[in-house]
């Protein structure tokens, strides 16, 4: 496995795989690789010939009350945990290397719904996301990138950004939010949590089922499932909604009635970590 620390070894690794007529498949990271990540460079190696991981933590995607200086960084261990996986390249550069100074790179736009939920919570957020993201597409030319379902807001903008911009040729999966026994969704923020506070994390995961299951017996008003969904949350005592919600999954916006394919999508803040979660809302049992 190869480790490269700049932009241009990177873009002449990929040139070259490409040139020689080899699939890239991108696992796009923070570290702190969980087995939610892990999943994600098997399904890409199971796929691709090539598998590239970024290991970055990104500064823009921070806001300023933010944890960037105290988030898990552990890269002595991500790079074991790539190499048992069959990485072929972990990309893992300084902050000047993604965006040199004076360079003016694209900067795509989340448009409103990078305003909404995760967006309002972190203002700047999502522009900072895609700005990365579109950096990591431009240095890997993947053919393939692959996104957590957990972050699903994101992973819709990333996807928007790239039907904007057919000529990155780039396919966006999504893979399953990987989860503990308790249904606690994983999350390199998880290791902040005192004991107590994952005990009762796995509230977000016990709503969005609660909803999940009243839609599969045939309730169709989103109102009565995002009731369902805060009361769940409002009754854990070391939990603070920030928002529950049913969004239609092909705007990303919010849902009056299920009639359409659909996502319960919640946020609650612990003591020592903002979690967040969502599930896919079954069609109703014939
Ligand atoms: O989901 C993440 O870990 C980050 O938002 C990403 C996609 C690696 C961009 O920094």
């Amino acid at each position: 496995m190869d480790l490269i620390r700049t932009a241009a070894d990177l873009r002449a690794a990929t040139e070259g795989w490409r040139t020689a007529g080899a699939s890239v498949g991108l696992v796009p990271t923070m570290g702190a690789l969980h087995a939610g990540h892990r999943s994600l460079i098997q399904r890409a190696r199971g796929e691709r010939d090539r598998v590239v991981v970024s290991i970055f933590v990104n500064p823009l995607q921070f806001g300023p009350e933010e944890d960037l200086e105290t988030y898990p960084r552990s890269e002595a261990a991500d790079l074991a945990a790539s190499e048992r996986e069959g990485v072929d390249l972990v990309w893992a550069p300084s902050v000047e290397e993604v965006y040199p100074p004076g360079v003016d790179l694209p900067a795509p736009d989340p448009g409103p719904v990078g305003k909404t939920f995760e967006g309002a919570a972190r203002p700047g957020h999502f522009e900072g996301v895609l700005k990365v993201v579109r950096r990591l597409f431009d240095l890997t030319g993947p053919s393939v990138a692959y996104f957590g379902d957990k972050d699903v807001q994101q992973r819709f903008l990333v996807r928007r950004m790239v039907a904007a911009e057919p000529g990155l040729g780039v396919t966006i999966v999504a893979c399953p939010t990987v989860r503990e026994g308790s249904g606690l969704a994983l999350s390199s923020r998880n290791a902040r949590l005192t004991p107590e506070e994952r005990q009762q994390a796995s509230c977000l995961f016990l709503a969005l089922t609660e909803a999940a299951e009243h839609a599969r017996a045939g309730e169709r008003d989103a109102q009565v499932l995002v009731a369902l969904m805060a009361r769940e949350i409002g009754a854990t005592t070391l939990a603070r909604l920030d928002y529950a919600a049913v969004v239609d999954e092909a705007t990303f916006t919010v849902a009056a009635t299920i009639d359409a394919p659909s996502r319960a999508i919640v946020a609650a803040r612990f003591p020592h970590a903002r979690l967040i979660d969502n599930l896919p809302l079954p069609a109703p049992i014939a």
